[in-house]
């Protein structure tokens, strides 16, 4: 891999990203804007009902977030018109042909001047509707490809999966490729068209049940974690993605294409500045319980590494990444970018970094007093949680026999409630809990010989800095990223 200069590959090239209103696909867009002003065209596409609503959200969602201000204050009064220059929005939705886009006008132009395609959009949910997520980051990846396919001038397909698509596997897990049709448990049979067939069968089952529409999702749920669980995947999520890469690799046919499988993503290291986060995400949820005092237990093994790995270094990994592929020549390569094989993390590190930061920071409540925080009762196996919830759940109900028996209605009412409750608790640590007891090490081989080659022949290697060892967690946790949770998601 030999590189020359990023600044140069983009100048005057077309990007056409998927996605654009999302965390990652932003950071993206504002990096490119800021560093290569001369890029000839960003092709933002977002679901949109018309171009009027496309505007409002680039307003609203993209420019308008803190996330632009460096930028901002780069332009000056040129910012609107340089945006206006170098932004194309793209009403669309990237689970149909022709990633939906109804103006034909927009297609034939796209096609003619992208060089290259990034596809971000996605669902993040773990616990998604298995037709939105079958639709989305599966038969998604398919017509992103198939777009690319149809740029005459395309360089380089990168799409942007997960490095959990791995499952719940043990020890090394490899940049290695899924073939058509592969699963982790050895069942044979996965095909993606018996999987549309599925859904649309349970669609129909649940329509002359006359099934509302709450019914509805939870059947589609219930049957997105069957079906991801039946084939060795923990959750519909990454099975859907895993099938996502399944067809990016069919589908590109002789293009280029990168695959980008990303841990988990933090806020900002560096750039545009340190902190910039967006959305309570996977390990944040657990930070913002703990910060306003709902989370009294902490679920995971210490031991475990957390693989995280702040979004701008994604970002810098994709935008390398995309330069070494960028020919005309067939090729398909994939990239984990994480952390936990150079610079790891325990679950450990992170109780510790929460307990300290808002012990000493308490977040502030309503009624503006200090929400005092202490140290969790740590649950390190699932087991020892069932036996907690168990007695939790007696406990529970005992006090409310207690002290409903005279009103046996308004017993029942709590009661039920607190059955719901339970079981969504139960629910989501089911779901969570192969992230909780990870015990596995991302492989970052590919990734590594990326930043070797950057680091030696890119120009501006320090503008695309990708190394997770330069990482120190406590300053990062204690000094950047609790108190861009602090700053953003609190507000
Ligand atoms: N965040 C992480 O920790 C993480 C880790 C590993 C990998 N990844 C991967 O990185 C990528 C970006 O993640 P993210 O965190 O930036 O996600 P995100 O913030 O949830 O953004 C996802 C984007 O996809 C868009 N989208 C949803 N359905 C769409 C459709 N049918 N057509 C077009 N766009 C659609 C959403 O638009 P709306 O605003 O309209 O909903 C949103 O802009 C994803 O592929 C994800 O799997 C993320």
């Amino acid at each position: 891999m030999e590189f020359e200069s990023a600044l140069q590959f983009l100048d005057n090239k077309s990007i056409l990203v998927t996605g654009a209103t999302g965390f990652l696909a932003k950071i993206f867009a504002e990096k490119i804007l800021r560093v290569q002003p001369n890029v000839k065209k960003l092709y933002l596409l977002l679901r949109a009902a018309d171009h009027k609503s496309a505007i409002q959200r680039l307003h609203h969602e993209i420019i308008g977030k803190d996330l632009f201000k460096v930028l901002k204050e780069k332009c000056g009064k040129n910012f609107i018109s340089f945006i206006s220059e170098k932004i194309t929005l793209i009403p669309g939705d990237i689970s149909q042909e022709d990633l939906g886009v109804k103006d034909s006008n927009l297609v034939e132009e796209m096609w003619k001047e992208v060089d290259v395609v990034v596809n971000l959009a996605a669902t993040t949910n773990f616990d998604e509707r298995y037709d939105v997520a079958l639709g989305l980051n599966t038969l998604g990846a398919k017509y992103v490809a198939n777009f690319a396919n149809k740029c005459v001038k395309l360089k380089v397909l990168l799409h942007v999966s997960t490095a959990y698509v791995s499952g719940e596997r043990s020890g090394l897990i490899l940049e290695n490729s899924y073939r058509m049709g592969e699963t982790l448990n050895g069942v044979s049979g996965l095909d993606i068209n018996i999987e549309k067939k599925v859904i649309e069968e349970k669609l129909n089952e649940l329509r002359l049940q006359g099934a509302s529409e709450k019914e509805t999702t939870q059947a589609m749920k219930d049957l997105g974690i069957a079906r991801a669980r039946f084939y060795g995947w923990p959750n519909t999520y990454v099975f859907t993605k895993a099938m996502g890469e399944m067809l990016v690799g069919v589908f590109k046919e002789n293009m280029p294409a990168v695959i980008i499988r990303p841990t988990i993503i933090t806020s900002t290291y560096k750039e545009p500045f340190p902190g910039w986060t967006e959305g309570v995400r996977t390990i944040d949820s657990l930070l913002v319980g703990y910060a306003k005092g709902k989370l009294t237990i902490f679920l995971a093994d210490l031991e475990s590494v957390v693989d995280l790995i702040p979004a701008d270094m994604v970002v810098n990994a994709m935008i390398v990444a995309m330069i070494a592929h960028a020919s005309h020549q067939p090729s398909e390569a994939i990239y984990q970018v994480g952390s936990s094989m150079r610079n790891p993390m325990k679950y450990r590190n992170l109780h510790d970094f929460g307990f300290r930061y808002f012990s000493k920071k308490p977040l502030i409540n309503k009624d503006g007093k200090p929400v005092i925080v202490g140290k969790l009762r740590v649950m390190d196996s699932m087991a020892s949680f069932h036996r907690y919830m168990a007695l939790r759940y007696l406990l529970l109900l005992k006090g409310l026999e207690l002290a409903n028996t005279a009103f046996c209605q308004f017993f029942q009412g709590v009661y039920s409630d607190l059955n719901r409750k339970i079981s969504f608790v139960m629910r989501l640590a089911d779901i969570y809990k192969p992230y909780l007891f990870f015990d596995a090490i991302f492989d970052d081989i590919n990734t590594e010989k990326l930043r070797m080659a950057a680091r030696s022949s890119l120009v501006e290697s320090d503008m695309f800095y990708l190394d997770p060892k330069c990482i120190d967690w406590e300053d990062y946790f204690m000094n950047i990223h609790i108190p861009g949770i602090v700053k953003y998601i609190f507000k």
